[in-house]
């Protein structure tokens, strides 16, 4: 539709009309089945009018029955302006890949996109528009919950694969390519640093450090072109995202120059109540509108107050007419007016969802996010020769697809055990399935005679799914006691004991000190136990590189890499009495950002810098030599830290600034070069802006962010 239509649209509409286009409500107003309306309709009070007009629905799926909603829905609609339909597919809709956490230990741009790129299929082609994701919340404390959620403890990292997964969502022509959905981008902002690692608790943080660090994978998502952005349920600076027109108003639209859609979270509109600053539901709309907010999910403040505020001149019907001018040409540029089911196509949904292709690509990725932390005397790769115990909750689990994996069927999901088979028949394991909280006596007893007569035992332990994601706060991030115990036991009875892990955070594993290896595999997705097979008998060398730290226990947490130095850093003088440090624990993760091992070995050296000092305008050339030492071939994720020395403020002991994935063949060397300019310099200084000072930077490459070869340089400006 041509923008003069739309604004014709836009008079002709009733105010009730306008009103009832920025309420989102759930699939089951939409029901056939009417006793399913009942509920949820009084729940929030509103009337049969408010339903058949409300411009956007959660969480419809199935091609079928996104046709049947969306042609009742127009037929009702007196001016019959299509719904949008929008979900949550956070990693993958039917094939499930590994949760985002894991995606980001993959360092790997383009995977991430064609992840994005075969969701967006599967939804588009199951009759959804849009979904709510990528989760850029930058993530310190794996107490909390939605770490799963996240690509991870850095910026950096974080705003390349944000931009990765918006372009493998949108692709090009959204209006055309209804193979695509629109991209929204959450949770704005801030949302991943809630006091003690509690979900919606509050977030308290200078502007500065909110700038400097939590912004920037927004800002990339939406440089990338993303079409929404969700509010989040935390306070920002003591006011609720949700009504915060400083944060909606003045720094994501004006300054950030987003002109897209701001959708609320989950009832957040009304949630200004409960925050207390707002008395009641239409002081909540009053703020949520003022603020930016344009549609209302699953509450109905607006569809109860607006009209009121407009007449009593508390808002303009101009603030009205702005939210659902975006809400139109939001539908417009899905090209709903001239397709409103736009991909949606029952036959072809039969062919795409879960098709072998997907599968097959959810099994690379998944074997591209996996993490060896621990291989003591190469006791992996296993091999066909060895009688291999595979016991504990993990070993025929399917409960690997994440909590956020809405249409994915664990029973699709390949487990552990399935995936051995490909590899050797050389396997002993249990009759009876081991609880991942209270296994049987006869389960533990079987695992430990089984312990006793295998070469080798592969120990699948880890979290259920509920165990992390949204209201999954843990205040004790080990494992769970049974599990423990089970491996003391194990571990006093077996030769070689590997442990795997299906987990959505960071864990303390200070118990598994005495493992010979430990395999991350977080929560890997449908071909998860298959990809874990792969990397235990070494048909695929892993490569997997940590998103976030693993502390050596939650009294470190928050625990990241790029902290900033103190006046008594830790690491200078370590003995002294008086310098940042614990009385009981190290300062140090147990595992750091970027940490990752392989089955190779790879040795960095020679570190050079071009030149000593870098101009403006020009490029510092870094290179760097890998070795590989080892007869097998490897990729090896290259990493460039740099540090500021002296800053008008305190800066990070060092901070991720480029990356590059190599693979590097057996006994090769290879020479990898990065380039570094000014820009790469800049950080937010009191005043708020961007900008470089000169002087002395230290120059750190290497493969995660401890082990680093360094180098001077300085800035003259
Ligand atoms: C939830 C989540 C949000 C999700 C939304 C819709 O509460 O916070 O991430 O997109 O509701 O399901």
């Amino acid at each position: 539709m041509q923008k003069v239509q739309l604004k014709e649209l836009l008079e002709e509409m009733t105010i009730d009309e306008k009103i009832d286009q920025l309420l989102q409500l759930s699939a089951d107003f939409y029901s056939e089945k009417a006793e399913e309306r009942t509920g949820p309709m009084a729940d929030l009070a509103i009337e049969q009018a408010n339903i058949d007009q409300a411009g956007t629905i959660l969480g419809v799926s199935g091609a079928q029955e996104a046709i049947r909603i969306q042609k009742e829905y127009m037929a009702k609609h007196r001016l019959h302006i299509p719904a949008i339909l929008m979900a949550d597919i956070i990693h993958g809709f039917r094939t499930i890949f590994p949760i985002p956490l894991a995606i980001g230990s993959s360092w790997d741009e383009s995977l991430v996109k064609q992840m994005a790129e075969i969701s967006a299929q599967e939804a588009a082609v199951s009759g959804l528009h849009v979904t709510f994701s990528p989760m850029v919340d930058l993530v310190r404390d794996p107490r909390w919950g939605r770490v799963m959620e996240s690509t991870g403890e850095d910026s950096y990292l974080n705003a390349r694969l944000a931009r990765a997964m918006v372009k493998g969502y949108q692709g090009n022509d959204l209006k055309n390519d209804f193979t695509r959905v629109a991209s929204c981008v959450k949770h704005f902002a801030a949302y991943g640093a809630p006091i003690a690692g509690r979900d919606y608790n509050t977030v308290n943080m200078s502007e500065r450090q909110l700038r400097g660090k939590y912004l920037t994978g927004y800002q990339e998502a939406i440089n990338a072109g993303a079409k929404l952005v969700m509010t989040s349920f935390n306070t920002v600076d003591g006011m609720p995202a949700t009504g915060n027109k400083w944060l909606i108003n003045k720094l994501l639209r004006k300054e950030f120059g987003f002109s897209g859609v701001v959708i609320s979270d989950f009832g957040s509109v009304k949630e200004l109540v409960a925050h207390g600053v707002a008395e009641n539901e239409k002081e909540a709309a009053q703020l949520a509108l003022s603020a930016g907010v344009d549609i209302e999910m699953m509450t109905s403040c607006y569809a109860h107050a607006l009209k009121e505020l407009i007449s009593e001149e508390k808002i303009t019907e101009a603030n009205l007419n702005e939210a659902v001018w975006r809400v139109l040409v939001l539908k417009n540029d899905l090209g709903l007016f001239e397709h409103p089911y736009r991909g949606a196509d029952v036959a072809q949904e039969k062919m795409l969802v879960l098709s072998e292709e997907h599968r097959q690509k959810a099994r690379e990725t998944a074997q591209k996010t996996i993490v060896l932390l621990k291989n003591q005397e190469k006791v992996l790769p296993l091999s066909k020769e060895e009688t291999i115990a595979i016991l504990g909750p993990g070993t025929t689990s399917q409960d690997i697809l994440g909590s956020w994996s809405w249409q994915g069927q664990k029973k699709e999901a390949i487990s552990l055990h399935t995936g051995a088979k490909q590899y050797t028949n050389n396997l002993l394991y249990a009759n009876e399935i081991y609880d991942y909280f209270e296994p049987t006596q006869k389960a533990f007893d079987e695992a430990i005679e089984l312990a006793k007569k295998a070469d080798k035992v592969v120990l699948a332990l880890g979290e259920t799914d509920w165990m992390s994601g949204e209201a999954a706060s843990r205040s004790d991030i080990r494992l769970p006691q049974s599990q423990r115990i089970l491996f003391d036991e194990i571990r006093k009875v077996a030769n070689k004991v590997v442990v795997t892990l299906y987990n959505g955070r960071p864990l303390d594993l200070s118990v598994l000190d005495s493992a010979d290896a430990i395999v991350e595999a977080w929560f890997p997705g449908t071909e998860g136990g298959q990809a874990l097979a792969d990397i235990l008998w070494g048909a695929v060398n892993p490569s997997g590189r940590l998103s976030m730290s693993f502390p050596a226990s939650v009294g470190q947490v928050p625990i990241y890499y790029d902290v900033d130095s103190t006046g008594r850093p830790y690491e200078v003088s370590p003995q002294e009495k008086y310098v940042s440090k614990y009385l009981d624990e190290s300062v140090y993760a147990k595992y750091p950002f970027g940490f990752g091992l392989s089955y190779s070995s790879v040795e960095y050296n020679g570190l050079k810098l071009d030149k000593q000092t870098l101009e403006v305008g020009e490029v510092l050339q870094v290179t760097v030599t890998l070795n590989n030492l080892s007869e097998k071939a490897t990729r090896e994720t290259v990493q460039l830290y740099i540090r500021d020395v002296v800053g008008e403020v305190v800066r990070p002991i060092k901070e991720l600034k480029a990356f590059h994935q190599v693979e590097i063949a057996a006994g090769k060397s290879k020479e990898v070069q990065f380039e570094i300019d000014e820009s790469m310099l800049r950080y937010i200084h009191r005043d708020q802006t961007s900008r470089s000072d000169e002087g002395l930077f230290e120059c750190l490459v290497g493969p995660n962010s401890r082990d680093l070869l360094q180098k001077e340089f300085y800035l003259n400006k």
